[in-house]
């Protein structure tokens, strides 16, 4: 047998509800933010991602599926979305008429990491990003929508970290602190941050070995480096979030797994999937469009892991599952199957979703079915019903039953489910 490849998987009809409510309140709140949809291809130039995201990001150097194109273009499978919005912004010239822009995209992204549960090497993100903002009050604005989505799914125990990563002007002076601590410690990391300590020290800082992360725990933090203007800026953005009442720490150990962050960077993290892990990140990325070949516009954003988000609500929501469908129409006995067909089409027709079984098994067995199904009603007709000119109309969660006549049979189960 045929099976998905490791990482890769179904997303079955039973769990399409829930992602479909999620897709649906960020949309609606994105939308309230002035938020506009951009849908992008999932296949981007190599060197859009290697330029972005970082030569030496763990993303970059292991987990993108990169490969040559007949032609020899190496092409890569987009590990995450910013880097595609980036370059649309630019090649749409979309800051021409207005440099302020505010995109949502919602799909699926790529990376060759070791799968477990909330992580997979086929995910989905639900992805914002805003253009041409340099004001301290878009990083909060950010972290309330993210608050906010949260707590529209029913959700609390979610709390967000944030650091600011400092800016062009004061990065320089925080990496030689950086890099001197690190020469003093050079034996104690593992054989990449070795390698990568010259390049981008900062990547040391969000290591994964244990050796590295023990070695690390006393060094210098970009908080303790920031110029005033960095500071100042973080300094709002933290006043605002009190102001809005969400709940947020200063983590000075995030720096985030991408290189193109600077100042407010954050995470939103759970301990629902195990280990802590982070179920959104993101942040400000000040240098990007103009290092990827664009004007001198500031931006920011952050994404959602959809994946996780489903796993953390699954857990939390049982009890107020909608129902599968409205009714289960329960024919028994030859007289009933016909006329039971009739009044399913119709009722599905009429936009109340029904479904019948017509194997012709008892009334217990066919109770059982609907339970399984999640019906709100069921609708009996056997042959005594039928005989009688009264069938049996019940709803499974009340348990009250009405009888009804077969005449008018979908205006009296309109009315009925009207009146509930
Ligand atoms: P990221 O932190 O790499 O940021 O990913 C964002 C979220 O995607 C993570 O917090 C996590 O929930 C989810 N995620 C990442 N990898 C996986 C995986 N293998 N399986 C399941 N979920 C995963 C970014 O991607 C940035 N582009 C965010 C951003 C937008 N920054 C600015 N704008």
């Amino acid at each position: 047998m045929i099976q998905t490849i490791r990482g890769f998987r179904d997303i079955l009809p039973e769990d399409i509800a829930l992602w479909q409510k999620i897709e649906k309140t960020a949309s609606e709140l994105f939308d309230n933010f002035g938020f506009r949809e951009i849908r992008l291809p999932i296949l981007e130039k190599t060197e859009l991602f290697a330029r972005s995201i970082g030569e030496t990001t763990d993303i970059v150097e292991k987990e993108m599926y990169t490969f040559p194109d007949r032609k020899g273009d190496k092409l890569t499978l987009r590990p995450e979305a910013t880097a595609s919005v980036v370059r649309s912004y630019i090649q749409h010239k979309m800051y021409a008429a207005d440099p302020v822009r505010k995109f949502y995209t919602i799909g699926p992204m790529f990376r060759r990491e070791r799968p477990q549960k909330g992580r997979y090497r086929q995910f989905y993100q639900i992805d914002a990003e805003v253009f041409g903002v340099s004001s301290p009050y878009i990083d909060a604005e950010l972290i309330l929508i993210l608050n906010e989505l949260f707590k529209r799914l029913g959700l609390s125990g979610l709390k967000a970290h944030i650091n600011s990563l400092g800016c062009p002007e004061c990065r320089p002076v925080f990496q030689k602190a950086l890099k001197d601590f690190l020469t003093l410690n050079y034996d104690r990391l593992c054989p990449d941050c070795k390698r990568r300590m010259e390049k981008n020290p900062l990547r040391t800082l969000d290591c994964k070995s244990l050796s590295c992360r023990k070695a690390l725990e006393n060094a210098p933090s970009t908080l303790g480096h920031l110029c005033n203007e960095c500071s100042e800026h973080f300094e709002i953005v933290k006043k605002m979030l009190v102001k809005q009442n969400v709940d947020f720490i200063v983590d000075k150990t995030l720096v985030r797994g991408l290189d193109y962050y600077s100042r407010t960077a954050f995470e939103i993290l759970t301990t629902s999937l195990g280990a802590q892990s982070a179920v959104a990140g993101g942040g400000r990325y000040d240098s990007l469009v103009k290092e990827l070949g664009g004007k001198d516009i500031p931006a920011i954003g952050f994404a959602i892991g959809f994946d996780r988000l489903t796993e953390i609500m699954a857990q939390v929501k049982k009890s107020d599952e909608k129902p599968g469908l409205d009714i289960f129409i329960i024919a028994i006995g030859k007289q009933a199957m016909e006329p039971g067909y009739l009044w399913m089409s119709e009722l599905n027709l009429a936009g109340i979703k029904s479904e019948m079984d017509f194997s012709g098994r008892s009334l217990k067995s066919l109770m059982k079915r609907a339970d399984k199904l999640n019906a709100g009603h069921v609708l009996i007709a056997g042959d005594r019903e039928i005989n009688e000119n009264a069938l049996i109309f019940r709803n499974m969660n009340t348990r009250k039953q009405n009888i009804i006549p077969m005449d008018n049979i979908i205006k009296d189960i309109k009315k009925l489910l009207k009146k509930e």
